[in-house]
This record gives structure tokens, sequence and C-alpha cells, in this order.
């Protein structure tokens, strides 16, 4: 039997037909004024179990209870443009940790996220105890292959690999797992508003997400599941700096057709 299957309780279900309206899968039909399930091979998205007004359609196998929206709850348009514009990456931490319910709320974030086909593949390892001496693995990677890189980029020759190279003594590191690299930075980027919310500041390391996918080491220590690669590093912390002033980015590239 599979994990998760829809029901439909044809006692509460009055036949409006908004489920069959509303599903993306096109898998449910009314049949004698009730709706019905056409296959077990369905994305399990619950479209229908979030717009049913009387709660006959229902997925199993999910441990979590529904909840319903508050609909007093509602973002400031203002303040999210302001969020977005005003975020920087953060590289220099304060040295305080982040508390527990702090990451429980940014890991929440990532676990809400939406993915592609509603494949549920995105996972997360945050580096506690581990941190430093994985951190020294992708330090010793990059400094094997800074001297080729060296010889075509300027930049790289102004950088020196320390031992902080990659997570700038940051308190946490969280690494995230897909199989779907999309679907990994769509929650990257929750998780970051999340975080903000909560006075912290992250960076992307994308130095170290490649460091993770092609180091075996790394994987091993990362234990990342076969199928699954880093699709982002999110490196956590307070911020011991203040932007007085938001990134400058070239004006809008937009068509219209
Ligand atoms: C996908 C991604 C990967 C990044 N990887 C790194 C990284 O490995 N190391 C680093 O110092 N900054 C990294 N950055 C930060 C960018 O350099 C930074 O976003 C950009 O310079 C603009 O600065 P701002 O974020 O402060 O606006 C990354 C950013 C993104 C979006």
């Amino acid at each position: 039997m599979k994990k998760h299957q829809v029901r439909i309780d044809t006692d509460k279900c009055v036949g409006c037909g908004i489920c069959v309206k509303t599903c993306p899968a096109h898998n449910i039909e009314l049949k004698n004024k009730k709706a019905k399930i056409i296959l077990d091979d369905c994305l399990m998205c619950g479209q229908c179990t979030a717009v049913c007004p009387k709660e006959a359609a229902s997925i199993s196998g999910y441990e979590h209870e529904d909840t319903y929206r508050n609909p007093e709850v509602r973002l400031d348009p203002p303040a999210v443009l302001d969020t977005i514009r005003f975020r920087r990456s953060i590289r220099q931490f304060r040295d305080k940790k982040i508390p527990k319910e702090i990451m429980d709320q940014i890991l929440e974030a990532g676990r809400l996220t939406h993915t592609a086909k509603n494949m549920q593949d995105v996972s997360f390892v945050v580096l506690d105890k581990e941190k430093d001496n994985i951190e020294q693995m992708a330090v010793r990677l990059f400094q094997k292959i800074k001297p080729a890189v060296d010889l075509i980029s300027p930049m790289a020759r102004r950088n020196k690999i320390d031992k902080h190279f990659f997570f700038f003594r940051a308190p946490t590191v969280i690494v995230i797992l897909a199989k779907n690299k999309t679907n990994g930075i769509l929650a990257a980027q929750n998780m970051e508003f999340a975080a903000e919310a909560n006075g912290l500041g992250v960076l992307y390391s994308g130095f170290f997400t490649t460091a993770a996918n092609h180091s075996f080491k790394i994987k091993k220590a990362l234990k990342i599941p076969r199928g699954k690669h880093a699709a982002m590093t999110l490196v956590l912390g307070y911020p011991d700096v203040k932007y007085l002033r938001p990134a400058q980015r070239e004006p809008l590239d937009v068509r219209y057709l």
C-alpha cells in the first residue's frame, strides 16, 4: 500500500465540485453528486484537502494535523520589498549561538517549501560539532586546486584560502540536500527569510556547496544519500556588521510580449 492516499469521506462530501476544479492532476470526478478519486497515482499535493469546505477530502499518512489559515495574517507589501532590497550577504558574525526555537523555525520554513511534482525531496544537515572538521576538508580541497584557478582569475589570486574561507566563523551552517536542485534553492530562500525575520544574517556558500558535491570525503562526512546532492549551503549567525544602504542593482530588465 502507498504511504499516502487521497480519501473522500462521502458522508461529508456535498458534491460542490470545488476539488474537481482545483485538482491539478485532474484526478477527481463527480459521480452521483459525490467527489470520487480516479487513480491512486496522484501528486498528493493536497490542493483538494485545502479547498474542501466540508473537510471531506483528506490525505492519509501524514503525522501533522491540518490547521486553518488565519486570514488576519498578511504580508505588508512595502515591508516585503524592503526586506529584499536591504538584505546583504553576511560574512562577519557575532560569537553567539542561535537558539533552538529559531533553528526550528528556519528548518520548518525549509520543510514547508513547495517542491516540483510535490517531490518533497529536500532534507537538511546542520553542521554542529563537525562544522570545523568538515570546513577543513573543503579548505584542503580548495587549497589544492587554487594554483590552477589563480592562473585564470586575478580575483582568485587576491584571495587567500584560510581556515575560515567557507563559513566565516559563523555559529551554524545548514547544508540543504535535494534530488532536484531548484527545490533545494527554493527552500534556501524561504529559510533565509525566516532567519532574517529573527535578526539573523545569512551567506549562501556556493563554494562550499561545490566542494561538497565534488569531494567524496565531504559527501561521506555529510552522509549525502544516493541520488541527492548539496543544493545550497546556508551560513547563519547574528551579524557583526550593519549595512546602512541597499545593494545596487542594474535597472529592471523585462519585456512584455
Ligand atoms: C548562489 C549563490 C552563491 C554564493 N556563494 C558565495 C560564496 O561561496 N562565498 C561568498 O563569499 N559569497 C557567496 N555568495 C554571495 C554573493 O557574492 C553576493 O550575493 C553578491 O556579491 C551580492 O552581494 P549581496 O548579497 O550582499 O547583495 C553567493 C551568492 C549566491 C546567490
